[in-house]
Parts: structure tokens; sequence; C-alpha cells
């Protein structure tokens, strides 16, 4: 141990906490006219499938440069829209990544095919196409790449592979919405694109998902799929004035209300001012925490700009007197709400199960997780926000410096 006399004690062990109250890792921010978007829909005549949701989709395709955006009840509801419109179904296999939230492999069981896992690239923590290429099967159907924290995935690589193979590339943005790959945004590259407005995203519906698409075909499948399977929905109806109805294929109702719809409009315009504002503290936190002892600070590739949905450090405990579990308790008693993103999907109960996984099948995402933080990010954090993150980081690690 270390002689202790100049340092400030950390809070863990009674210290005055850097903050005194818990700043989380992600937050919403709704504004008077949020509020004033929805009370408008909830005095109309219409609170689900009315005219927000396609004003919405016009302006969401158009912000992501994208032909088609099809609105789904959230972006586990979305990716298994665009598992349907891909094909996938039983003996089919696609390749996705260990490091994600576990909806991203969870969309090709519920539609009764196979995810395949491929290790990532250890800088960025993306789906390494070397490994995917090493993953593909006579089943492979579709490549699931997840642009993971908010940095695009080696999208050409991927894509390459998929026009070799026939195969289709769904890319899960969640994290990634306003995000460019080789200047363009994320959104209208792969095949199928999928977005979650979950509220720690960039905008929110409160719960909601997006499908973006070039392909007219694929996104009057996505809109038949989230609407039961039936071919028109009933303001179509109303208007036509018809009855008739006609279920073409077997969907689900995962539908996203004009309530939310209007929100997301109005939360919409704040898109760029958001994106610009994550973009600010991670280049604080950059600036900042670069050169402190055991930390590892995110990779940027010079062919991305990354939206910054979560901002992830790696805690080098070969330099430290702690490990990431007691540096991750120790912000917490600073009340710095970190988190840890991903505990790699094979690793779950239910995939070890199912599948037999024991650890150790991919080690570059398993020894990340180890040492992963997701330190606060979001665009309402304020400048005493960004420099309480950057006094807590400094405060624990230089304590626990070797
Ligand atoms: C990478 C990724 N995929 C899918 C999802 C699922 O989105 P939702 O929570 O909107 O269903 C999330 C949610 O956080 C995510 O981070």
């Amino acid at each position: 141990m270390k002689m202790t006399a100049n340092r400030e004690a950390l809070a863990i062990q009674g210290g005055t906490p850097v903050r005194a109250t818990l700043l989380p890792y992600g937050r919403q921010s709704v504004d008077e006219a949020d509020i004033a978007a929805v009370a408008d829909v909830l005095r109309s005549d219409w609170l689900t499938t009315g005219p927000k949701v396609g004003e919405f989709e016009e302006v969401f395709a158009a912000a992501v440069g994208a032909k088609f955006a099809v609105s789904f009840s959230s972006g586990t509801a979305a990716l298994h829209g665009a598992a349907y419109a891909a094909g996938l179904g039983p003996g089919d296999e696609a390749v996705t990544t260990p490091m994600t939230f576990c909806a991203t492999a969870n969309c090709v069981l519920y539609q009764g095919a196979v995810p395949v896992f491929a290790d990532v690239c250890k800088d960025t923590l993306n789906l390494d196409p070397e490994r995917v290429r090493a993953a593909l099967s006579s089943r492979t159907k579709a490549i699931l790449p997840v642009d993971y924290s908010g940095h695009a995935a080696d999208l050409d690589a991927l894509l390459g592979i998929a026009e070799e193979r026939g195969l289709t590339v769904i890319e899960d943005a969640s994290h990634a919405l306003g995000g460019e790959y080789r200047g363009q945004r994320v959104g209208a590259i792969a095949h199928l694109t999928t977005f979650s407005l979950h509220p720690v995203k960039h905008l929110t519906t409160g719960e909601g998902g997006v499908v973006t698409t070039n392909r007219a075909d694929y996104a009057e499948t996505l809109r038949r799929f989230r609407n039961h399977g039936i071919s028109s929905d009933a303001r179509q109806r109303q208007n036509a004035g018809q009855w008739q109805y006609e279920m073409v294929l077997l969907g689900m109702n995962y539908r996203l209300p004009d309530i939310n719809c209007a929100l997301g409009l109005s939360q919409m315009k704040r898109l760029p001012q958001n994106l610009a504002r994550r973009r600010v503290v991670a280049a604080v936190y950059n600036a900042r925490l670069a050169g402190l002892p055991g930390l590892i600070l995110p990779t940027t590739r010079e062919e991305v700009n990354p939206a910054w949905h979560l901002y992830p450090v790696r805690v080098d405990a070969t330099k430290l007197t702690a490990g990431r579990g007691e540096v991750f308790q120790a912000l917490r008693a600073e009340n710095i709400g970190v988190n840890v993103h991903y505990i790699p999907v094979h690793l779950h109960p239910f995939y070890r199960d199912r599948f037999g996984y024991r650890g150790g099948e991919y080690p570059v995402a398993e020894a990340a997780y180890e040492q992963l933080l997701s330190l606060p990010m979001f665009h309402a954090m304020t400048d005493e926000d960004v420099e309480d993150v950057v006094r807590a980081v400094g405060k624990v690690l230089g304590w626990y410096a070797r």
C-alpha cells in the first residue's frame, strides 16, 4: 500500500464523495415542447397509428439518409422485424457479436434460427470480420453487427463478405443514431439498420424502435409484420371507407403509437444538438482522462465519427492495486453512476444452457468484459457533471495506482 498522507480519502473508505447526489450513466431529457406535443395527441382522434406515425418515420428516414423508416414499439421489436424481413427461419444461422445487449442475439432465436457468435476486435469491440468469415457455414443467412457504444462496425468488410456469400447485413445501430461511417450517416449503409429509442438513447419515444432501409420490399414487409401481418392499417381503411382487410403473413402487434411518435418528432428537433453535446463530453473525457494510471480510453477509427451512446473505458488491473469491481464500487461511492456494458451474451445462463457455452469461446470479448466500465454519457450532462466524473476517476485511480 502506498503512502496516502497527501491524498483525499475515497468515499468508499468514509471520505467525502465528489458529488452529493448520484450522476446516472444515462438519462433522457424532456422539455415543455415535448410535453405539449404529446398532450396535443391525447386531445386528438388518434392515439395509435394516426398521422404522427408517418410524419415521424419520414423525418427519421431523412435524418439518417435512408429511403424508408418503419417504426416499432421497441428496439427489440425492430430487431425482430428485421430478422423476419431478412427471411431468417428454422435451419438458418446469423453471425453476431457477443459484446452486446442480449436482444441482438435473441431476435434470431425469435425466428427459430440460431445466433452464431464471432469474436470482436480488440480496439473497437465490434465484430471482427476475420472471425465472422471463420464462423460462416452453409446455413448462414445474415450477419448482425452492433455499432458498440455508437462507433460504427467495420461495415465495408462485413458488407463485402455478405455480397460474396449472398447474405443480409442487419446492423444493430441502437447506439449509433447520428453516427457516421466514411462520411455517411449510419442508417442506409447496411441492408437493414435498427435503432432503439429507449430513454438513455439519443432521442426517445419512451419505448420505441425503428428499422431503416433503402429497399421498398423490406419496408412493406416490416410494416405488415408490425401490424399482425395485415396489409392495411385502420386509418387507411377509414380514409378509404372500407372495412375489408387481409392478413398476409404471421405478424405481431409491434406498433409505435401516435403518442410516442409525437414525442419522437418533437425530440428529433434536438438530435443535432444532442449529438454535438455528446461529442463534446467525449472530447473532454479523451483529453482529461488520458494518461491516468490503469485506464484505457475508447479508440475511434479514422473512418468513423461515433455517436457516443456510451463512453466505455477499460480498467487495467495490472497497473492498479484494485480490480474493475473495486473501481466500480469506489466510483459509485463517489456518486458517479458507472455501469458495465456488456456481460457477453453467450455467458448468460440461457445461452449456456441452450448452447453449452462454458466461457473461453470468445477471448477478446470476455477479456474486455473483465475490464469494462461505462462512464456517465448523456446529452444533458452539464460541464460540472463532466468535471465531477473527471475528478472522481482521477481520485479513485490515483488512490489505487501501483
Ligand atoms: C445494442 C442493443 N440492441 C438492442 C437493444 C434493445 O432495444 P430496446 O430496449 O429499445 O428494446 C438495446 C437496448 O438498449 C441495445 O443496446
